[in-house]
């Protein structure tokens, strides 16, 4: 398999948490859309088979469009919203029907998606993992060992305990986590008031026992649930939001700041 994912010029990040419901689904969309509104080239992957919740989050209702279907290998054009092009596994499931996906399927589908995709040349391919160790995350690895994992936790310890594992997947599979996102970290009231509802610090804990840096914050807030049901996220919505805002500066660093650096090689110097 080469493409522009193996041979160096795309970045991939992939998003993980320990467990469900912290926000990952969120978080990787949001990210996702402030990444591409920095000007940036971003494809999706949405490979949380229990969850595929990226088409309803970013606003996509139609899938792939195959351009050849009697070719033996059919290529796919990911459907775009808000600058984001996007590949799920829900796409090729029925809502209704409960999917058993199995390791090799998952293996296969995910291999499918890297190269019978149209993904032109992005900068960033970000991946949504599914919680936990398991075979996706073995795959990816097989599959794009340069990936950069982020792992997204709420600020309970108890939670952060749980993300650990996350971490150490990563490890396993000998994958670099390059930062913590910590989501839920806050309610600000109408008076400006913060409630750490979830209590306070396991993120900067997190990220400290790993040796990596807290890459942001993000509030609850409610329009971000609601621009991830209807499809519209909150960074393009309402880009002012100290989400968004959070969102933006996330995006910045890992664009920026993280850029992996070039290697100086003296004897290509221009005299
Ligand atoms: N910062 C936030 N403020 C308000 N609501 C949020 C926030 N983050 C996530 N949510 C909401 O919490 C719920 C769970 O979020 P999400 O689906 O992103 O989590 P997940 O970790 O991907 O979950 P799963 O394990 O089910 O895939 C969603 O309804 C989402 O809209
Ligand atoms: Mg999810």
């Amino acid at each position: 398999m080469a493409n522009s994912f193996t041979d160096g010029k795309t970045r991939i990040l992939a998003v993980a948490s320990g467990k469900g419901g912290v926000g990952k689904s969120s978080v990787t969309t949001n990210l996702a859309v402030a990444l591409a509104r920095r000007g940036a080239a971003v494809a999706a992957i949405d490979a949380d088979v229990w969850g595929f919740s990226m088409p309803r989050m970013l606003g996509i209702d139609r899938p792939p469009e195959v351009v050849d279907p009697d070719a033996e290998r059919p290529l796919m054009i990911p459907p775009e919203a808000n600058g984001v092009k996007l590949i799920s596994m829900g796409f090729f499931a029925r809502e209704d029907q409960p999917v058993v996906w199995r390791g090799p399927m998952l293996h296969k589908a995910l291999e499918q998606f890297l190269t019978d995709v149209e993904w032109g040349d992005p900068d960033f391919l970000i991946v949504d993992m599914p919680p936990g160790t398991g075979d996706v995350s073995l795959s990816i690895a097989q599959f794009l060992p340069r990936a950069e994992v982020v792992v997204v936790t709420t600020p309970q310890l108890a939670a952060q305990k749980v993300a650990q594992r996350a971490a150490y997947m990563a490890k396993k599979v000998n994958l670099a986590v390059i930062g913590v996102i910590e989501n839920m970290s806050w309610f600000r009231a109408d008076d400006g008031t913060a409630y750490e509802l979830f209590g306070a610090g396991g993120g900067q804990e997190l990220a400290d026992d790993l040796g990596v840096p807290l890459l942001g914050q993000i509030p609850l807030l409610p329009a971000l649930r609601e621009g991830g049901d209807d499809g519209h996220p909150i960074v393009v919505s309402d880009p002012a939001s100290e989400a968004s805002v959070a969102f933006a500066r996330i995006a910045e660093r890992i664009h920026v700041e993280l850029a992996p650096k070039r290697i100086y090689r003296p004897e290509l110097r221009i005299t």
